[in-house]
Protein backbone atom coordinates (compact mmCIF):
# COMPACT_ATOMS: atom_id res chain seq x y z
CA UNK A 1 0.00 0.00 0.00
CA UNK A 2 2.54 2.31 0.94
CA UNK A 3 4.20 1.57 -2.36
CA UNK A 4 1.11 2.32 -4.28
CA UNK A 5 0.66 5.64 -2.66
CA UNK A 6 4.27 6.70 -2.85
CA UNK A 7 4.38 6.01 -6.69
CA UNK A 8 0.84 7.65 -6.90
CA UNK A 9 2.01 10.93 -5.22
CA UNK A 10 5.59 10.98 -7.25
CA UNK A 11 3.25 10.94 -10.59
CA UNK A 12 1.40 13.86 -9.61
CA UNK A 13 -1.67 12.32 -8.12
CA UNK A 14 -3.90 13.03 -5.38
CA UNK A 15 -4.70 10.32 -2.62
CA UNK A 16 -8.24 10.22 -1.52
CA UNK A 17 -9.09 8.35 1.56
CA UNK A 18 -12.03 6.84 3.53
CA UNK A 19 -10.99 4.27 6.72
CA UNK A 20 -13.95 2.25 7.58
CA UNK A 21 -14.43 -1.14 9.53
CA UNK A 22 -16.26 -2.37 7.38
CA UNK A 23 -19.80 -3.95 7.17
CA UNK A 24 -20.39 -0.68 4.35
CA UNK A 25 -23.78 1.20 3.75
CA UNK A 26 -25.21 4.32 2.41
CA UNK A 27 -23.18 6.22 4.84
CA UNK A 28 -20.25 4.85 3.96
CA UNK A 29 -20.69 5.20 -0.19
CA UNK A 30 -21.74 8.92 0.68
CA UNK A 31 -17.92 9.70 1.80
CA UNK A 32 -16.49 7.24 -1.15
CA UNK A 33 -18.41 9.37 -3.52
CA UNK A 34 -17.00 12.37 -2.35
CA UNK A 35 -13.70 10.97 -2.58
CA UNK A 36 -14.05 9.96 -5.93
CA UNK A 37 -14.91 13.43 -6.91
CA UNK A 38 -11.99 15.01 -4.81
CA UNK A 39 -8.82 12.98 -5.83
CA UNK A 40 -7.62 11.09 -8.32
CA UNK A 41 -6.76 7.48 -6.32
CA UNK A 42 -9.00 6.62 -4.13
CA UNK A 43 -8.79 4.61 -1.25
CA UNK A 44 -11.14 2.68 1.20
CA UNK A 45 -9.62 0.58 4.16
CA UNK A 46 -12.05 -2.14 5.74
CA UNK A 47 -9.93 -2.93 9.37
CA UNK A 48 -12.05 -3.69 12.50
CA UNK A 49 -9.73 -2.09 14.77
CA UNK A 50 -9.24 -4.51 17.75
CA UNK A 51 -7.32 -1.14 20.20
CA UNK A 52 -10.70 0.90 19.67
CA UNK A 53 -12.86 -1.88 21.54
CA UNK A 54 -13.44 -1.78 25.09
CA UNK A 55 -13.06 -5.67 27.59
CA UNK A 56 -17.18 -6.78 27.01
CA UNK A 57 -17.69 -4.38 23.81
CA UNK A 58 -18.61 -5.79 20.48
CA UNK A 59 -15.35 -6.20 18.55
CA UNK A 60 -15.73 -10.17 18.12
CA UNK A 61 -19.46 -9.71 16.79
CA UNK A 62 -18.63 -6.97 15.18
CA UNK A 63 -20.75 -7.40 11.35
CA UNK A 64 -18.05 -8.54 8.96
CA UNK A 65 -18.78 -8.93 5.25
CA UNK A 66 -15.80 -8.46 2.82
CA UNK A 67 -17.64 -9.61 -0.34
CA UNK A 68 -20.14 -7.67 -0.52
CA UNK A 69 -18.06 -4.32 0.77
CA UNK A 70 -16.21 -4.87 -1.74
CA UNK A 71 -19.23 -4.83 -4.54
CA UNK A 72 -19.96 -1.69 -3.13
CA UNK A 73 -16.49 -0.21 -3.67
CA UNK A 74 -16.29 -1.60 -6.70
CA UNK A 75 -19.50 0.24 -7.39
CA UNK A 76 -18.31 3.91 -5.67
CA UNK A 77 -15.17 3.97 -7.88
CA UNK A 78 -12.84 2.64 -5.29
CA UNK A 79 -9.20 2.22 -7.00
CA UNK A 80 -7.89 0.31 -3.71
CA UNK A 81 -9.20 -1.58 -0.71
CA UNK A 82 -6.76 -2.08 1.97
CA UNK A 83 -8.15 -4.50 4.30
CA UNK A 84 -4.74 -5.66 6.56
CA UNK A 85 -5.06 -8.03 9.70
CA UNK A 86 -4.80 -7.23 13.29
CA UNK A 87 -1.63 -9.18 13.34
CA UNK A 88 0.00 -6.40 10.23
CA UNK A 89 -0.99 -3.66 11.80
CA UNK A 90 -0.35 -4.53 15.50
CA UNK A 91 2.89 -7.03 15.25
CA UNK A 92 4.04 -8.47 18.42
CA UNK A 93 6.46 -6.25 20.41
CA UNK A 94 3.66 -3.22 19.32
CA UNK A 95 3.78 -0.64 21.67
CA UNK A 96 3.27 3.09 20.40
CA UNK A 97 0.08 5.03 20.76
CA UNK A 98 -1.60 8.34 19.77
CA UNK A 99 -3.72 10.23 23.07
CA UNK A 100 -5.14 13.26 21.68
CA UNK A 101 -6.71 15.26 25.57
CA UNK A 102 -9.11 17.29 26.14
CA UNK A 103 -11.68 16.17 23.33
CA UNK A 104 -11.66 13.28 24.05
CA UNK A 105 -12.73 12.91 27.67
CA UNK A 106 -16.56 13.53 27.41
CA UNK A 107 -19.34 11.80 25.45
CA UNK A 108 -17.92 8.50 23.80
CA UNK A 109 -14.70 9.06 25.41
CA UNK A 110 -16.49 9.18 28.81
CA UNK A 111 -18.37 5.89 28.38
CA UNK A 112 -15.75 3.94 26.89
CA UNK A 113 -12.49 4.87 28.37
CA UNK A 114 -9.57 4.35 25.69
CA UNK A 115 -11.72 4.35 22.71
CA UNK A 116 -10.63 6.83 21.05
CA UNK A 117 -6.50 6.55 21.58
CA UNK A 118 -7.48 3.28 19.53
CA UNK A 119 -9.25 5.27 16.73
CA UNK A 120 -6.57 8.33 16.96
CA UNK A 121 -3.61 5.22 16.67
CA UNK A 122 -4.98 3.08 13.55
CA UNK A 123 -5.92 6.40 12.19
CA UNK A 124 -2.42 7.79 12.69
CA UNK A 125 -0.83 4.31 11.23
CA UNK A 126 -2.94 4.46 8.28
CA UNK A 127 -2.64 8.12 7.45
CA UNK A 128 1.28 6.75 7.24
CA UNK A 129 0.46 3.93 5.26
CA UNK A 130 -2.23 5.16 2.71
CA UNK A 131 -0.37 8.45 2.27
CA UNK A 132 -3.66 10.47 1.79
CA UNK A 133 -4.16 14.25 0.30
CA UNK A 134 -7.99 14.12 1.50
CA UNK A 135 -9.29 11.72 4.38
CA UNK A 136 -12.96 11.41 4.82
CA UNK A 137 -14.80 11.06 7.57
CA UNK A 138 -19.11 11.20 8.90
CA UNK A 139 -20.75 13.60 11.04
CA UNK A 140 -22.12 11.52 12.58
CA UNK A 141 -19.64 10.04 14.74
CA UNK A 142 -18.86 13.89 15.64
CA UNK A 143 -16.96 13.37 18.11
CA UNK A 144 -14.77 11.29 16.39
CA UNK A 145 -14.33 14.18 13.69
CA UNK A 146 -13.38 16.85 16.10
CA UNK A 147 -10.68 14.25 17.41
CA UNK A 148 -9.01 13.44 14.38
CA UNK A 149 -9.58 17.30 13.14
CA UNK A 150 -7.06 17.77 16.60
CA UNK A 151 -4.67 14.99 16.24
CA UNK A 152 -4.32 16.52 12.24
CA UNK A 153 -3.54 19.76 13.48
CA UNK A 154 -1.60 19.13 16.48
CA UNK A 155 0.74 16.52 14.72
CA UNK A 156 1.15 18.86 11.68
CA UNK A 157 0.07 16.08 9.78
CA UNK A 158 -0.35 16.66 5.69
CA UNK A 159 -3.91 15.71 5.03
CA UNK A 160 -6.88 17.66 4.53
CA UNK A 161 -9.81 16.14 6.81
CA UNK A 162 -13.03 16.33 5.24
CA UNK A 163 -15.68 16.45 7.46
CA UNK A 164 -19.94 15.18 5.45
CA UNK A 165 -23.60 14.82 6.36
CA UNK A 166 -24.82 11.97 8.43
CA UNK A 167 -26.80 9.68 6.08
CA UNK A 168 -30.41 8.36 7.35
CA UNK A 169 -32.90 5.88 6.33
CA UNK A 170 -36.07 7.20 5.33
CA UNK A 171 -37.52 6.80 9.17
CA UNK A 172 -34.47 9.42 10.38
CA UNK A 173 -32.62 6.64 11.92
CA UNK A 174 -28.40 7.76 11.44
CA UNK A 175 -27.34 4.69 9.28
CA UNK A 176 -24.75 2.31 10.70
CA UNK A 177 -23.42 -0.93 10.80
CA UNK A 178 -24.40 -1.68 14.56
CA UNK A 179 -27.93 -0.89 13.13
CA UNK A 180 -27.81 -4.68 11.90
CA UNK A 181 -28.28 -6.12 15.45
CA UNK A 182 -31.80 -4.43 16.11
CA UNK A 183 -34.46 -6.39 15.97
CA UNK A 184 -37.84 -5.36 14.16
CA UNK A 185 -39.32 -4.16 17.33
CA UNK A 186 -35.60 -2.45 18.60
CA UNK A 187 -35.25 -0.83 14.81
CA UNK A 188 -38.67 0.69 15.60
CA UNK A 189 -37.91 2.20 18.96
CA UNK A 190 -34.48 3.57 17.50
CA UNK A 191 -36.43 5.91 15.46
CA UNK A 192 -36.57 8.19 18.81
CA UNK A 193 -32.78 9.42 18.44
CA UNK A 194 -33.56 11.50 15.29
CA UNK A 195 -36.80 12.25 16.37
CA UNK A 196 -35.35 13.40 19.62
CA UNK A 197 -32.96 15.49 17.96
CA UNK A 198 -35.16 17.13 15.66
CA UNK A 199 -37.40 18.22 18.20
CA UNK A 200 -34.88 19.99 19.70
CA UNK A 201 -33.64 21.80 16.45
CA UNK A 202 -37.31 22.90 15.91
CA UNK A 203 -37.54 24.13 19.48
CA UNK A 204 -34.43 26.05 18.72
CA UNK A 205 -35.49 27.71 15.90
CA UNK A 206 -38.90 29.24 17.60
CA UNK A 207 -36.61 31.12 19.76
CA UNK A 208 -35.74 28.43 22.88
CA UNK A 209 -31.95 28.76 23.78
CA UNK A 210 -31.70 27.68 27.50
CA UNK A 211 -30.47 24.31 27.33
CA UNK A 212 -31.86 23.43 30.52
CA UNK A 213 -35.53 23.80 28.47
CA UNK A 214 -34.30 22.04 25.44
CA UNK A 215 -33.31 19.07 27.41
CA UNK A 216 -36.23 18.56 28.60
CA UNK A 217 -37.74 18.24 25.42
CA UNK A 218 -34.78 15.83 24.30
CA UNK A 219 -34.93 13.72 27.50
CA UNK A 220 -39.25 13.65 26.90
CA UNK A 221 -39.31 11.84 24.25
CA UNK A 222 -36.31 9.33 24.74
CA UNK A 223 -37.97 8.58 28.48
CA UNK A 224 -40.98 8.27 26.13
CA UNK A 225 -39.38 5.22 24.07
CA UNK A 226 -39.53 2.11 26.29
CA UNK A 227 -36.79 0.48 24.77
CA UNK A 228 -34.25 2.80 25.25
CA UNK A 229 -31.98 3.78 28.31
CA UNK A 230 -30.10 7.20 27.70
CA UNK A 231 -26.14 6.57 27.99
CA UNK A 232 -25.62 10.77 27.40
CA UNK A 233 -27.61 13.32 26.34
CA UNK A 234 -25.72 16.22 25.96
CA UNK A 235 -25.53 19.66 24.45
CA UNK A 236 -22.08 20.94 23.69
CA UNK A 237 -19.86 23.37 21.39
CA UNK A 238 -18.99 22.02 18.22
CA UNK A 239 -15.61 22.94 18.48
CA UNK A 240 -14.27 22.98 21.62
CA UNK A 241 -16.94 20.01 23.11
CA UNK A 242 -17.09 22.28 26.30
CA UNK A 243 -20.53 21.93 27.52
CA UNK A 244 -22.85 25.09 26.92
CA UNK A 245 -26.05 26.91 28.67
CA UNK A 246 -26.82 28.75 26.38
CA UNK A 247 -27.46 27.46 22.80
CA UNK A 248 -26.42 28.93 19.91
CA UNK A 249 -25.52 28.27 15.71
CA UNK A 250 -22.48 26.28 17.20
CA UNK A 251 -23.90 24.04 19.87
CA UNK A 252 -24.52 20.02 18.60
CA UNK A 253 -26.85 17.80 20.42
CA UNK A 254 -25.16 14.70 20.95
CA UNK A 255 -26.62 11.20 21.85
CA UNK A 256 -26.10 7.98 22.97
CA UNK A 257 -28.86 5.97 23.48
CA UNK A 258 -28.92 1.89 24.29
CA UNK A 259 -32.29 0.40 22.58
CA UNK A 260 -31.92 -3.17 24.05
CA UNK A 261 -28.34 -4.15 24.04
CA UNK A 262 -27.52 -2.00 20.99
CA UNK A 263 -25.79 1.46 21.33
CA UNK A 264 -26.81 3.66 19.24
CA UNK A 265 -25.12 7.50 18.62
CA UNK A 266 -26.58 10.04 16.68
CA UNK A 267 -26.03 14.06 16.96
CA UNK A 268 -27.32 17.41 15.08
CA UNK A 269 -25.86 20.83 14.51
CA UNK A 270 -28.67 22.17 16.39
CA UNK A 271 -29.10 24.95 13.75
CA UNK A 272 -28.90 22.60 11.00
CA UNK A 273 -31.64 20.24 12.31
CA UNK A 274 -32.46 16.96 10.62
CA UNK A 275 -33.60 16.13 7.61
CA UNK A 276 -34.87 12.44 6.35
CA UNK A 277 -37.65 11.69 4.32
CA UNK A 278 -40.52 10.09 6.17
CA UNK A 279 -41.19 12.57 8.88
CA UNK A 280 -42.40 10.35 12.16
P1 LIG B 1 -16.99 3.14 10.73
O1 LIG B 1 -17.94 3.11 11.86
O2 LIG B 1 -16.97 2.02 9.74
O3 LIG B 1 -17.23 4.49 9.97
C1 LIG B 1 -16.39 4.85 8.90
C2 LIG B 1 -16.73 6.25 8.47
O4 LIG B 1 -18.08 6.32 8.00
C3 LIG B 1 -16.63 7.26 9.66
O5 LIG B 1 -16.03 8.45 9.21
C4 LIG B 1 -18.10 7.46 10.01
O6 LIG B 1 -18.35 8.71 10.62
C5 LIG B 1 -18.75 7.36 8.65
N1 LIG B 1 -20.18 7.08 8.79
C6 LIG B 1 -20.75 6.08 9.51
N2 LIG B 1 -22.11 6.17 9.45
C7 LIG B 1 -22.39 7.25 8.68
C8 LIG B 1 -23.61 7.87 8.24
N3 LIG B 1 -24.79 7.41 8.58
N4 LIG B 1 -23.51 8.97 7.46
C9 LIG B 1 -22.29 9.47 7.10
N5 LIG B 1 -21.11 8.92 7.48
C10 LIG B 1 -21.16 7.83 8.26
O7 LIG B 1 -15.61 5.28 12.30
C11 LIG B 1 -15.02 4.23 12.13
O8 LIG B 1 -15.50 3.23 11.30
C12 LIG B 1 -13.70 3.92 12.80
O9 LIG B 1 -13.66 4.52 14.06
C13 LIG B 1 -12.44 4.33 11.95
C14 LIG B 1 -12.41 5.85 11.70
C15 LIG B 1 -12.43 3.58 10.61
C16 LIG B 1 -11.16 3.96 12.72
O10 LIG B 1 -11.13 2.61 13.01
Amino acid sequence: MQERATAALAAGKTISFVPTMGFLHQGHASLLREGRARGDLLVLSIFVNPTQFGVGEDFESYPRDLQRDSETARDNGVDIIFAPTAGEMYPSGYQTYVNVEKVTLPLCGASRPGHFRGVTTVVAKLFNIVKPTYAFFGQKDFQQLVVISRMVRDLNMDVTVVGLPTVREDDGLAMSSRNAYLSPEERLGARCLSRALAAVSELYHAGEVVVERLRAELLRILDSEPLARIDYAEFRDGDSLEEVGLADDRTVVALAVRIGTTRLIDNIMIAGGVTWKEKC
